[in-house]
C-alpha cells in the first residue's frame, strides 16, 4: 500500500478582501439564485418519484434551495440489488486504488470545490462562515484523508508468524458480507460524507440516506466522490422519509451494518426491527449510532471565569447549540456566580443573530419548523415554570427564517427537565451550587441524564481535577478539562459517546475504517 501521511486541514480566515471570501460570495451567489434539482442516484441512473420536497434557507424559508424526490420502497430496494451485485467487484478493488481516489477527493474538496461546500452548507443549513468552514471544510477533508491513513496502517498488521517455513499466518480484511445503510443528520456535512463513504472506502456497498434539511451540501459530497471514480453501483444516494427507509433495509436477509447518526428513537428503533429480524439474516448487523446528549460544564471554585465564560457561551451557542457536543446545562459555585453571570450576559448580548451570509452574524436560524417548536417549548418551559427564570433572550421568531435568541435559564431545581431533557438548540440552564456541595456536583453531573456524550470541567486545584476526571469516568466519551465541550478535531479527539449517546464508535478515531471489515485469519502449512 502506497506511503503517505497526512495533517489536519487548515481552516481559512474569510477576512474581507481575502480570494477565499471572494470566491465563497460568488458560489453563495450562484446557490441563492437558483433551486438545484437533486435526483435519487443508484448506479448511474438518477430517479425522481411523486413524492417532491424542497429544502429551504432556515434563516428565510421562503426561499428554497433545492427540489429533491423522498425514494420510495421499490427505489429503496433497488438500490440493494444493485450493491449487492456491485459489492464483490468494488472489493477487488485494490486499497490502494480506493486510498487514492479517497486522497483526492479530499484535495478536491480543498481546493475547487470548498466553497460549493461551504455555501450549501451555510445556506441549506444555518451555519456562519466559520462553522461551515470547520465542518464541511476541514473535518470532511480530515474524515477522508485520516480514514484513508488509519485504513492504510491497519491493513498493514499481520499476525505473528513465528516459523515461516513451517506456518504462514494473514489477515484478510474483508467488506462485510452485505450491504450497508447509512442514515446522516443535517447538524455536519462532514458526518454525512464520514457514515458514507467510510464504509465504502474500505470494501463495502452502500445506501446512503441524508438528512432532508442537508441534501444540497450532501449531495455535492456525491457528486465529487463520483468525479474521483466511486462508482455509482457503490454509494446510492437517497433521500426518502425515514420510518419507509428504515422498514426497508432491515427486512432483507443481507444487512450487514447500520451506520447512523440522529435521535435515540430513531436509533432504538432501528435496533428493534433489527432485532426482530435476526432470524431472517445471514448474520449479526453491526449497528453504529451517534445519538446526542445532554452535555455539562461542572466549574469549580479555583476555576478561571474567563475562560468558563468563553468556552460556555461557544459551546451553547455556536451553530445554535446544535452540535451533538454543545453544552446546555452548566454547574456554577456561589462563590464565582456574580462574576460569572456578568460575563455570560455581557457576551450573550454581543452574539448577532441573523442572515449567515452577513459574515459578522454568530448565529443563524435553527434548522426547521419541528427544531424551532420544539425548543421554543422549552422556553416557554422556562418562562412558565416557578424554578426556572430566563436571565437572557428568550424570543422566538419563526416569522422570515427558525430564529431563537441565544438564551441562558438559571434553575434553582438540578433536576427540572431543561437539566436531563436533550434540547438541541441554543438555551443554556445552569444550576448554582453552594461551594461546600462541589463534590455532590459531580454525581450530579454524571447521573441526572441517560446521555454521556461531552463534557467539561473548569478548575484551576490539580487535585480536584484528578478527582473530578475519575468520577466522572463514564459521563462522557469526550472529556475536556479547563476546555468548551465542542469542537473535536479528526484524529486529535476522535468522537462519540456511551450509554444513550450511542455505540462510542469513535468517528476520526483509528478503527473507525476498520469497523466495516470482516477480517479473515488465513492459517496456511508450508
Ligand atoms: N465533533 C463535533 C464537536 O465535537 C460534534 O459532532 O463539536
Amino acid at each position: 500500500i502506497k506511503d503517505f501521511q497526512v495533517e489536519n486541514e487548515p481552516v481559512f480566515g474569510y477576512m474581507p478582501g481575502s480570494p477565499e471570501r471572494a470566491e465563497l460570495e460568488a458560489a453563495l451567489k450562484k446557490y441563492q439564485s437558483q433551486v438545484e434539482d437533486v435526483p435519487i442516484m443508484i448506479g448511474d441512473k438518477e430517479y425522481r418519484t411523486n413524492e417532491v420536497k424542497h429544502q429551504v434557507m432556515p434563516h428565510d424559508h421562503s426561499h428554497k434551495i433545492a427540489k429533491f424526490y423522498w425514494a420510495n420502497s421499490e427505489l429503496i430496494q433497488k438500490a440493494i440489488d444493485t450493491a449487492m451485485a456491485a459489492r464483490a467487484g468494488w472489493e477487488r478493488v485494490p486499497l490502494a486504488e480506493k486510498f487514492d481516489m479517497w486522497l483526492k477527493a479530499a484535495d478536491l474538496m480543498a481546493t475547487k470545490y470548498r466553497q460549493d461546500l461551504n455555501a450549501t452548507t451555510m445556506l441549506g443549513q444555518s451555519k456562519t462562515v466559520i462553522q461551515a468552514e470547520i465542518d464541511s471544510a476541514a473535518e470532511l477533508i480530515d474524515f477522508l484523508r485520516f480514514n484513508a491513513l488509519y485504513g492504510k496502517e491497519g491493513t498493514k498488521w499481520q499476525p505473528r508468524s513465528p516459523d515461516p517455513n513451517v506456518t504462514v499466518n494473514k489477515l484478510r480484511l474483508r467488506g462485510l458480507e452485505g450491504f450497508v445503510a447509512a442514515v446522516s443528520p443535517f447538524n455536519f456535512t462532514a458526518i454525512g460524507g464520514n457514515l458514507a463513504y467510510t464504509p465504502a472506502m474500505i470494501g463495502n456497498a452502500v445506501l446512503w440516506k441524508p438528512s432532508d434539511t442537508a441534501v444540497l451540501s450532501n449531495f455535492t459530497i456525491y457528486k465529487i466522490m463520483r468525479e474521483v471514480g466511486v462508482p455509482g453501483e457503490v454509494v446510492s444516494f437517497l433521500p426518502a422519509d425515514g420510518p419507509v427507509f428504515g422498514d426497508t433495509i432491515t427486512k432483507p436477509p443481507h444487512l450487514a451494518a447500520i451506520n447512523f447518526t440522529g435521535s435515540v428513537p430513531t436509533f432504538q428503533r432501528l435496533w428493534t426491527q433489527v432485532g426482530q429480524n435476526l432470524p431472517n439474516y445471514i448474520g449479526f448487523p453491526r449497528l453504529v449510532g451517534e445519538c446526542g446528549g445532554k452535555n455539562y460544564h461542572l466549574v469549580h471554585p479555583s476555576a478561571d471565569v474567563t475562560s468558563v465564560v468563553n468556552g460556555t457561551v461557544r459551546s451553547a451557542f455556536e451553530y445554535c447549540g446544535q452540535k451533538c457536543s454543545a453544552c446546555s446545562r452548566a454547574y456554577i459555585p456561589e462563590s464565582l456566580w456574580p462574576e460569572v453571570k456578568a460575563g455570560l450576559l455581557a457576551a450573550q448580548k454581543e452574539l448577532k443573530v441573523g442572515n449567515v451570509q452577513e459574515f459578522d452574524s454568530f448565529m443563524g436560524a435553527v434548522i426547521d419548523d419541528k427544531a424551532f417548536k420544539r425548543i421554543s417549548g422549552y422556553v416557554d418551559h422556562a418562562k412558565s415554570s416557578p424554578n426556572l427564570s430566563i436571565l437572557a433572550g428568550g424570543k422566538c421568531d419563526d416569522s422570515v427564517g427558525y430564529f431563537v435568541e441565544p438564551t441562558i435559564v438559571q434553575t434553582t431545581d438540578p433536576t427540572d427537565r431543561i437539566m436531563s431533557e436533550e434540547i438541541f438548540g441554543p438555551v443554556l440552564s445552569i444550576f448554582v451550587y453552594p461551594d461546600a456541595q462541589v463534590d455532590e456536583m459531580l454525581t450530579v453531573a454524571n447521573k441526572s441524564t441517560p446521555f454521556a456524550l461531552t463534557g467539561a470541567i473548569f478548575a484551576q486545584d490539580e487535585a480536584w481535577l484528578v478527582k473530578a476526571t475519575e468520577a466522572l469516568k463514564d459521563s462522557a466519551g469526550n472529556f475536556y478539562i479547563n476546555d468548551k465541550s465542542t469542537g473535536s478535531v479528526v484524529a486529535q479527539q476522535p468522537f462519540g459517546g456511551a450509554r444513550m449517546s450511542g455505540t462510542n464508535d469513535k468517528a476520526g478515531g483509528l478503527q473507525y475504517a476498520l469497523k466495516w471489515t470482516s477480517p479473515q485469519a488465513v492459517k496456511q502449512t508450508m
